[in-house]
């Protein structure tokens, strides 16, 4: 019995994504000690290049020295023609911004680093920036082709492949650490802000802030198995588009709400898009054209889903929609 009980809690635990036992270990290259250094952690600056790279602003820095050093930091590789994993990792880490608010640039720190030098310059990392609405305290870089393939290998970083604008395992180009500790570990845009900006606020800091929650268990909601028309949404859609009610002093997202889409489209329209986005705007659908204008510039990204997600997540929009909006519409008439 006593043993039951604490596999259900662990159970609920993890229902409720709070994970208790040990993260994964830093990635296989980091957990290789430079030479002994007297440094508290054993990846410093033997460890880290000191890679001269150039902001968006066309300030130049150095990885080690400028970027990382003594400070709990985020990192990923991107490229802007890439039109599927990166947009949802940027838009993904936007949130952790945002939930973050003002500690990001004071003691946390958001980098974006480009693997397509020869076309990402400065100025393509600043148009990019401005569409997604990257805001200060995160960083764009580039730099020289082979020292950023070195930068990526150090980092556990290097996905083959990626340079073809896909990869085959686009969970693992973000990584988030505390470089005076040595806690490293790799992240998913696919998790939720919310843990992400825990681990970056928190965890990283050994818990230094004092938590601003005031929630107990006592007051915990009842954990309700998502569908998996949900599970698909809050793990691919919610890092650009809300659904309905925001919270309060929450932002929207980079995309459009989409409470009441599934009745202001035709059922064809939308299933095409939730396929192949980008063959609709390639083939410049009109209204596709015009939301793109709308929300300038940025595509929605190709999430790649079959038709049974895509009818899930279609039937999860429209189960909301009725819940949402049936009974708004209904108060309000005399
Ligand atoms: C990286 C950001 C991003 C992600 C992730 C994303 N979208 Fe979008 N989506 C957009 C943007 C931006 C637009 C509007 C501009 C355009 O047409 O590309 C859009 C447009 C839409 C529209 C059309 C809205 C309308 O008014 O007709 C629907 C529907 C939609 N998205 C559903 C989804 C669903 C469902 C998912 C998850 C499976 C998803 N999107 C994932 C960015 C995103």
């Amino acid at each position: 019995m006593a043993t039951s009980w604490r596999v259900l809690l662990a159970l609920l635990m993890f229902a409720a994504g709070i994970h208790y036992w040990p993260l994964k270990p830093a990635p296989q290259a980091l957990a290789m000690p430079a030479a002994n250094t007297g440094d508290a952690s054993p990846w410093g600056v033997d460890y880290f290049p000191n890679t001269p790279l150039l902001t968006q602003d066309g300030e130049q820095v150095h990885f080690f020295d400028d970027l990382i050093k003594d400070k709990v930091v985020a990192i990923n590789f991107i490229f802007t023609g890439c039109s599927d994993s990166c947009p949802v990792e940027t838009a993904r880490l936007r949130q952790v911004q945002k939930i973050l608010g003002d500690r990001v640039g004071k003691d946390i720190f958001l980098y974006s680093i480009s693997i397509d030098p020869y076309n990402d310059t400065p100025a393509t990392l600043k148009r990019y920036a401005e569409k997604f609405g990257i805001g200060p305290g995160w960083t764009l870089l580039t730099g020289e082709p082979a020292h950023i393939e070195q930068l990526r290998r150090r980092l556990g970083l290097y996905i083959e492949g990626l340079e073809n604008g896909r990869s085959k395992d686009h969970n693992l180009s973000l990584i988030i650490g505390n470089q005076a500790t040595g806690r490293w570990m790799k992240a998913s845009p696919f998790e939720s802000p919310y843990i992400l900006a825990d681990r970056l606020g928190n965890s990283l800091h050994n818990w230094k802030q004092a938590s601003a929650m005031t929630n107990d268990y006592a007051h915990a909601p009842d954990v309700r198995p998502p569908s998996s028309g949900e599970q698909i949404f809050r793990t691919r859609c919610s890092s650009c588009h809300t659904l309905g009610i925001v919270e309060p002093g929450s932002q929207p997202g980079i995309g459009p709400d989409l409470l009441g889409v599934t009745r202001q489209r035709e059922i064809q329209w939308l299933t095409r898009w939730l396929k192949m986005p980008d063959q609709v705007l390639a083939e410049k659908d009109p209204l596709a054209m015009l939301l793109l204008a709308q929300y300038k510039g940025l595509a929605m990204p190709n999430m790649r889903l079959g038709d049974a997600e895509v009818t899930a997540v279609l039937n999860y929009l429209e189960e909301e929609t009725a819940r949402i909006q049936t009974p708004i519409a209904a108060a309000e008439k005399p």
